[in-house]
């Protein structure tokens, strides 16, 4: 039905029927957003009627322009209820340590941190060099924040146990230039909590601010910790946090494009805003990244955290909790693997023991199966592992998980590792990223089977192999700017327009 011939512009425009079909026959072509199989990307409570409600929200506000909060104070409305829910949910707020909290609505994870950078950089205007501490374990998007932002980082790395950094390494990598400590609340690859109190503290005994990074897992340790689990102390309870991060389009399962970054008073927020009078438009005053931003995800997330209140979110975590223990169960009770850790929060992370499957094959025979994991690849001395993100619509099917993946692990162990040719191997151990040209990248893709949108082995959405296995054995034999590397020449060759 799609017809690629015409692109988005069509001579003529083509009726509303079938302009919605070719998008859901395009959504055919993703994984599955819901139904509790994608452990990674979407984050599903499995709620009946709230996609719906959400959509409708959306639909209702999509136009309205968060430019100008004057112009359309419903906007203002609905993201300062989003901002008070955020707060009080992570110790903020009226009758806590941290009464005069205040915050914005971003649109995402990655925007809320460039802006706790920026923040903290601006706060200081005094430092020619800001430098900021970063555990190895936090989000990649505080790279991008100091690449954006020209900051330093200063890495501390993490204990290959704990998957946590030591407090007196984050202490000793303060400086007089640093600008923002940082610790994830809980990290992304392995979901474990940094020790918060005592980063903070020493933090704060610098006279420097600290981000809790609490975009992934903010919403749901509060719920964990009143369902009885050991959550630490991460929020604002904590002296010397100054800022967190919170993403609504995770865990408190709004529709994508809202997070939340929120400050412990109005000064500390201060540096965080835009403002531009020295043109003939507009004064523009941007408290966030983007000047025109568009109603429709606020209030759907609004909508969504309306609808489902807080004893949702705590029902919805207890069947997240209870899912995270089958599934953790599922791989303690398979020969040849072993979780990383103990689960602390909503993720699951395996590897395999050394008698164990190749589990970059394992991951292709857990899709072959309908379960689409995360591989993450070898790094600085921490083994390929596999990552689920776990959420509430995973509930229902964990019991079918253990069956499954038990299966795979046979399967794998027939189908045997991944072999490379080993001047290829040799290749990606050796070759300088600079060295990578797009021809290089092309031919590779090739070899490996990747499809290249218009290439001739693309499919509509151009494509991956079902077989992943080669690929991410060959990523994994790179050293990170090699990886790096590869990956973004292969992305821009997808990123070809189709006329
Ligand atoms: C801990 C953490 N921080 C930040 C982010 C970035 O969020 P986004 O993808 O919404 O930009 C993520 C995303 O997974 C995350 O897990």
């Amino acid at each position: 039905m799609i017809d690629e011939s015409m692109g988005a512009l069509p001579a003529r425009g083509v009726a509303a029927e079938r302009v919605l079909g070719e998008v859901r026959e395009l959504r055919g072509l993703d994984r599955p957003t819901h139904g509790g199989r994608l452990f990674a990307y979407v984050y599903d409570p499995g709620v009946a009627g709230l996609d719906e409600l959400a959509a409708a929200a959306y639909a209702e506000s999509a136009h309205v322009n968060g430019l100008d909060p004057t112009a359309f104070p419903s906007l203002l409305a609905m993201e300062n209820a989003l901002v008070g829910a955020a707060a009080r949910v992570l110790g903020g707020g009226p009758g806590t340590s941290a009464p005069e909290v205040v915050g914005s609505v971003t649109s995402g994870g990655t925007e809320s941190l460039i802006l706790a950078v920026k923040t903290a950089r601006d706060a200081r205007p005094e430092i020619d060099t800001p430098r900021i501490v970063v555990p190895a374990s936090a989000h990649a998007a505080f790279a991008k924040a100091a690449h954006y932002l020209r900051v330093e980082i200063d890495s501390v790395p993490i204990d290959p146990e704990t998957l946590r950094p030591a407090v007196a390494d984050v202490a000793a990598a303060i400086r007089p230039d640093t600008v923002l400590v940082v610790c994830s609340a809980p990290s992304y690859a392995h979901g474990v909590v940094d020790p918060v109190t005592q980063i903070a503290e020493v933090a704060a005994a610098a006279g420097v601010r600290c981000h809790v990074d609490a975009c992934f897992g903010g919403w749901t340790l509060p719920y964990l910790r009143r369902l009885g689990e050991p959550v630490p102390a991460f929020d604002f309870a904590v002296p010397g946090v100054t800022s967190i991060s919170v993403d609504l389009h995770k865990y408190a399962y709004a529709p994508k494009g809202v997070s939340v970054l929120l400050h412990r008073d109005p000064a500390l927020r201060a540096p965080q805003y835009f403002a531009y009078a020295d043109w003939p438009g507009y004064t523009m005053i941007n408290p966030v990244i983007s000047s025109t931003r568009s109603g429709g995800p606020i209030a759907a997330a609004y909508a969504t955290l309306r609808h489902l209140g807080d004893d949702g979110y705590l029902e919805l975590t207890r069947r997240t909790r209870d899912a995270v223990q089958v599934l953790a169960d599922a791989v303690r009770g398979v020969d040849g693997l072993r979780l990383i850790t103990e689960p602390e929060s909503t993720v699951v992370c395996f590897t395999g023991t050394d008698s164990g499957p190749d589990l970059f094959v394992l991951v292709d025979e857990l899709a072959a199966r309908g379960w689409h994991t995360q591989p993450q690849l070898t790094y600085a001395g921490l083994p390929r592992s596999v990552h689920l993100t776990v959420t509430a619509a995973v509930a229902p099917r964990a019991a079918e998980f253990a069956a499954d993946l038990a299966e795979a692990v046979a399967a794998a162990a027939v189908a045997g590792p991944v072999t490379l040719p080993p001047e290829l191997l040799a290749l990606a151990g050796a070759l300088s990223p600079e060295a990578l040209t797009g021809d290089l990248v092309a031919g590779l893709a090739a070899g490996l089977g990747l499809g290249v949108v218009g290439g001739p082995d693309s499919g509509a959405g151009g494509g991956l192999p079902e077989r992943m296995a080669p690929v991410n054995t060959l990523l994994d034999a790179a050293p990170p700017a090699l990886r790096e590397r590869l990956l973004v020449e292969f992305v821009s060759l997808l990123q070809r327009p189709s006329y």
